[in-house]
């Protein structure tokens, strides 16, 4: 073994005693038998028949099918490719829309790109690991990058008055608010209004930026699976007088989850648009997405916004609720020392009847804090379920009486289309 190997080795063995070892685990539910509760397929659309015929159909009358041949700056930049942007700003509600690889790619460009040194980046604690990234490589200087207690308007009150009393240069800039709408391990959603409010309160609305990552909301929630911000009219903020009344002026639209597909759409002003196209490392060197990622896209946004859409989001929503009553009494029997009482009283936990769980029943993402998550997660296996434990640092480390708590997630398989 070469040295480096030596090393590296040595570090993953570090890793495992530290029972944060990843390693790839292949499962197929429609082989083996076992019931999938851990993708990110919220309306089971990788599965659905139509949009299969949709695809084939499409497929076999386009002339351009595969590789997009290069960077949207180079010879990527194709009419399919502005096809679908253009079509999904009218869709959103947008004045621009910008396609980008992945949700990953398209929070590091932002992020590490569009604020500036003399701007604030505040940020929900819980926010994707991709917002950190970006933050990482951003020009913005570590003490302006703050976070708040997850969902908590008092903690973004008390972080916004701090930096609104500095003394040195806090009047000047944009102050960013980063947050998800549906938060992709506890399962909550945003309290939007009221976090919104908050800023309101403190910051200008000229000086706002709120960028809303709709990731697993994408599809899910709204009329059309436009997402929550959309459902809340908070679309808008992008210059005076476009977009009245709407706060988030930025959303992120994933299509690697209830899309059932791969990549995702940044919804923001033309200027954002433009800045990004000019600096956005992620966007200017690499390959755009392949033609047939777009005919999937076009596909499966046909889909959700026709009744096929309407009849998967209730049908979700409806086993949603179901689990959620059916994993109630369960989990009041299951014994105290396999579970972990959550950090904050706060959203989403404690449920009032029953401490263990997340108390929003309208989301496909369950998580349950357990000091055991792969030794429930293997339990859960060996009766045929697919549930994946999540360890820190992938969630926060929370110290309770009974130990470390890490979250075992449920999700999906609410519906088998
Ligand atoms: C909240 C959130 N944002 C962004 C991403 C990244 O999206 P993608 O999988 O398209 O890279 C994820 C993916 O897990 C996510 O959960």
């Amino acid at each position: 073994m070469s040295q480096l190997d030596d090393r590296l080795g040595t570090l993953l063995e570090d890793r495992k005693r530290k029972n944060r070892f990843r390693s790839l685990k292949e499962y197929d539910p429609s082989r083996s038998g076992l019931i999938d509760f851990s993708s990110n397929d919220y309306l089971s659309l990788t599965t659905s028949r139509s949009l299969r015929d949709a695809f084939i159909s499409r497929l076999s009358t386009s002339s351009q099918i595969v590789g997009s041949t290069g960077s949207r700056l180079l010879s990527g930049a194709t009419p399919a490719h502005r096809h679908l942007e253009d079509r999904l700003a009218v869709f959103f509600n947008s004045p621009a829309a910008l396609l980008f690889n992945s949700g990953w790619d398209a929070n590091v460009s932002f992020f590490s790109t569009v604020p500036q040194p003399e701007d604030w980046v505040v940020y929900d604690e819980l926010v994707h690991a991709s917002v950190h990234s970006g933050l990482r490589a951003s020009r913005v200087r570590p003490e302006r990058r703050v976070g708040f207690t997850h969902n908590d308007p008092s903690s973004l009150a008390a972080v916004l008055r701090r930096i609104t009393n500095e003394p040195s240069g806090s009047q000047q800039g944009t102050v960013f608010l980063a947050l998800e709408s549906l938060y992709s391990m506890d399962g909550d959603m945003a309290q939007l209004p009221k976090l919104l409010d908050v800023l309101d309160d403190h910051v200008p609305r000229s000086r706002q930026c709120v960028v809303l990552d709709e990731a697993h909301s994408t599809g899910v929630y709204g009329q059309g699976g436009r997402g929550i911000g959309h459902a809340l009219g908070e679309e808008g903020g992008w210059s005076e007088g476009e977009g009245k009344g709407g706060r988030v002026g930025v959303r992120l639209m994933t299509f690697g989850k209830a899309v059932g597909s791969s990549g995702a759409v940044l919804l923001c002003s033309p200027t954002i648009r433009s800045f990004l196209i000019n600096f956005a490392r992620p966007l200017i060197f690499s390959t755009a997405l392949p033609h047939s990622t777009l005919i999937s896209l076009e596909c499966a946004w046909d889909l959700l916004q026709g009744p096929e859409g309407d009849v998967r989001r209730e049908a979700l929503m409806k086993l949603a609720i179901y689990f959620h009553a059916q994993l109630s009494p369960l989990l009041l029997r299951t014994p105290r020392s396999a579970l972990t009482l959550p950090p904050s009283s706060d959203a989403p936990f404690p449920n009032s009847t029953n401490p263990f769980l997340p108390s929003n029943p309208l989301s496909p993402i369950i998580g349950l804090l357990t000091p055991a998550p792969h030794a429930l997660s293997s339990f859960l296996l060996a009766r045929g379920f697919i549930v994946r434990p999540v360890v820190p640092p992938t969630v926060p480390r929370e110290r309770r009486e009974s130990g470390y708590a890490s979250a075992l997630r449920w999700t999906r398989m609410w519906w088998i289309g």
